[in-house]
Parts: structure tokens; sequence; C-alpha cells
């Protein structure tokens, strides 16, 4: 018998029962994108894994705790036969076979009467990729297509106009590997790019040459005017019918003025897509091997501004309040007033030996990190030149991983 290749389909499953045959490993992996379709799931099998259990738990698909019994499958639209008893497997796919319902089974392609594809998902798109007997390359296939939809190296032309606006992307703390897809994926489909010095700006070279972009830090006027300069370049791009995206450093919503660019963006009528990014208040500390929360050690963590010090009027920071606190800070914007804000907190109780560390230029190619306490904090900021942007972070958390000094110590 020739080899014939198989028919692709989409199937419309909502309301329609399918019936899995075994809740092991092989239902894990699929049960997802078919509690997805809205099939009305009926699980067969003695036993489940704690994740296809926890589904039945939560009311996802309804779970028979027993072995496959003859006229299981006489409502099924579809059947996956995925269990470990090849005898059972036999009689279920004879029955489908008999009842002409469609089924995968995943101990026997040659028994089957159909085959699920690798399949991946990107704005809307559904990526299904059959390759016969070569799974391994079906997943190769699709891996390639999804990334390259993502991140528009794979040139995929939209029929329906895009819709003019502005795209808030949070682009993570540096390394351009760390924004998220839909905020990689806007970028290359955007015109006009406005970019902040912090973020991911390895990621603009990689942008095609009629890009337009636009260096938000060397916008002219003073610190207030700068803001309003980048609202009136967002709002006249996105007027011109450009798709616009606003590239930000770490998340927009913190300390990162992104929504005095929705409000604005709202108030000349123009829409605004938010996408979230990685701070840098976690993901920093992170990078350095500080774990913001541990168990035993720190219950909370506080991200707080240091940009203006502790006595400043400007100040909104209950810096009393934060010494009394037994969890971890966190401080952005903070370099230059550090020593104001250690003797501060020391001032309000916090011990001068709470372990800090100071993390420049976090997941870059340049990150370093210096480890002081709250006493010598401002010595070793002075004394090893430690410069913005940098995340401070003030706590027990910085004694805990491998790079803390204390394990450094103990290796010695
Ligand atoms: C204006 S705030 C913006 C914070 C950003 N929206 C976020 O969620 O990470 C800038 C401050 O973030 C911190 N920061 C951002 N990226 C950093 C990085 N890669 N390494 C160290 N600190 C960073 C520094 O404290 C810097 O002064």
């Amino acid at each position: 018998m020739p080899e014939h290749p198989a028919y692709p389909v989409g199937l419309r499953l909502a309301g329609r029962r399918v019936v899995v045959i075994g809740g092991g490993q092989v239902a894990q992996r699929r049960l997802p994108a078919l509690i997805a379709t809205g099939a009305d799931i009926l699980l067969v099998s003695p036993s489940a894994t704690p994740s296809v259990e926890a589904m039945a738990d939560t009311g996802e698909l309804r779970w028979e705790q027993r072995p496959y019994a003859e006229g299981d499958l006489s409502d099924a639209w579809y059947v996956l036969i995925a269990s470990s008893d090849t005898e059972a497997n036999t009689r279920a796919s004879a029955e489908a076979e008999r009842n002409r319902t469609w089924c995968v089974r995943s101990d026997d392609a040659d028994a089957a009467t159909a085959w699920t594809p690798a399949t991946g998902r990107s704005e809307g798109v559904t990526v299904a990729v059959l390759t016969g007997r070569d799974p391994r390359r079906s997943a190769g296939v699709r891996d390639a297509i999804v990334e390259g939809l993502r991140d528009g190296t794979l040139a995929a032309p939209r029929h329906r106009t895009r819709t003019p606006g502005v795209a808030l992307v949070g682009g993570g703390p540096g390394d351009p590997e760390l924004i998220t897809v839909r905020g990689r994926r806007l970028l290359a489909e955007a015109d006009v790019v406005i970019a902040d010095r912090l973020g991911p700006r390895d990621l603009l070279d990689e942008l095609p040459p009629h890009v337009e972009v636009i260096d938000a830090a060397k916008i002219p006027y003073g610190r207030y005017m700068a803001q309003e300069a980048i609202n009136n370049a967002l709002i006249e791009h996105a007027k011109a019918g450009k798709a616009v995206v606003r590239l930000k450093g770490g998340d927009p919503f913190v300390f990162g003025r992104g929504m005095e660019e929705a409000q604005a963006l709202a108030e000349a009528g123009i829409s605004c897509t938010v996408v979230p990014g990685i701070s840098s208040s976690i993901s920093v500390p992170g990078a350095a091997g500080i774990p913001v929360t541990h168990r035993g050690v720190a219950h909370e963590f506080t991200v707080v501004s240091g940009h203006v010090a502790p006595d400043d009027p400007r100040s909104l920071v209950d810096w009393p309040a934060l010494a009394r606190l037994r969890g971890t800070l966190v401080l952005l914007m903070a370099v230059d007033k550090i020593g104001a804000i250690a003797r501060t907190l020391v001032d309000h109780g916090k011990s001068p030996a709470t372990p800090v560390a100071l993390i420049q230029e976090g997941t870059t190619a340049t990150q370093r990190r210096v480890d002081a306490t709250l006493e010598t904090a401002a010595e070793a900021v002075r004394e090893q030149d430690v410069r913005p942007p940098a995340v401070i972070v003030i706590g027990d958390v910085v004694a805990v991983g491998p790079g803390s000094p204390a394990a450094e110590a103990g290796r010695g």
C-alpha cells in the first residue's frame, strides 16, 4: 500500500463529546488544547496524573475512574487513546473504527485513524504540522514557523489593514531575550519606535531600515517637558497612521510613567495597547542570584523609588514604616541617595549590619554586583564607583544565594 498523506482539517469540537482513554503523561500534554476547544470531554482511566486530576477537579473534564469498557465511545465525535493498557487500547480503537469515529492512538500510529499534528499558535494563527512518521521534525517545523511569526522574521502580511495606534511595550530589564513574545512581535510590526535609554536596546539594531527609531532619552527640554514631547511624538505618529511602539525598560507601569502616556493617548482619542514587561525590580536581583522572597527569610518585598531623599518634601515614601518591615526592600533610582536612605532606615530601627546588594546594569553583558551592609553601602557606592542604572536590595535575602559574600566565605 502506498503511503498516502493525511488530510488536514480543523475540528470544531465545542460542546461535542470527546473521549480520552488513559490519564497519563500523553493525556496531560494533549488535554489543554482539547479543553480550549470547548469540547465535552470524558476521561476514562483508572488513574490520572495530578495535573489531569486537577482538570477534573476544576470541572474542565469529567473523569470516570475505571478501565475502558465497550460502549464508552458511543456518543464520541473524536477519541484519544493514550492508556498504557495495550489490550484496552486495541479494543477501544476497534470500537471507534466500528462507530466511524476518528481516533488517535498514542501507542500505535498505524492503528490510528487520525494523527495529532504538532501545533502552535501566534496571534490568532494556528500552525499545525504533520510529517507522517517524524514527530520531532513536525515539532521542529512548527517551532520555526511560530518563532518566525512571533519575532517577525517570517513575513506573513495581514490582509486586513492594521489599526494605527500605540503599543506601550515593557521591554524587560535589558537582555534582549527578556522581552515578552507579544512585545517582540509588535516591535517587528512597528513603523515607528520611541525607545528609552533602559531596556533591550540591542533589539533596535534588528529593525528593518524603514522603521523610524526615536531615542526618547535624546528628546530635548527638561525632564517634564521631555515627557510632553514624548507624548506629542506618540500622538503625531499615530495620527499619521503609523504603527507606533513605545518601548520602555522593565514594566511600563513600574516607575515608568506608562499611565501618563496612556492618558495622553486616550485624551487624543488614540488606541493604546499595554504590553506588560519583566520589571527590573524582580529580575535584576534574580539575575544576580538574589531571590526577593525566600521561605523562612522574607515573606514580603517592597519596591521603592529612591529618586528623592527621605527628607525631601516631595517624597511620598514612609521610610520609618519601611524600617520596621522584616521583608526585602528593593530600591530603584536610589544610587545617588543611598547614604541618606541607609541612615534613615538605621535611625528608625534597621540593623546597620543588614545586608545590601547593589546590582548595576543587571541582565546585560556588563552586569555587576557589589555587596555591602546598610552601614557601608554609601562608601561602597563611592569606592566601587557604582552607577545607575542599579537595583539595590536590602534584607536577609541578599545572603541566601550561592553568589552571596556569606556563601563565598563558606566556600573559601
Ligand atoms: C525609571 S525606573 C524604570 C523601571 C522600569 N519600569 C522597571 O520596571 O524595571 C529606572 C530604574 O530602574 C532600575 N533599572 C532598570 N533597568 C535596570 C537594569 N538593567 N539594571 C539595574 N537597574 C535597572 C534602576 O534603578 C533605574 O534607575
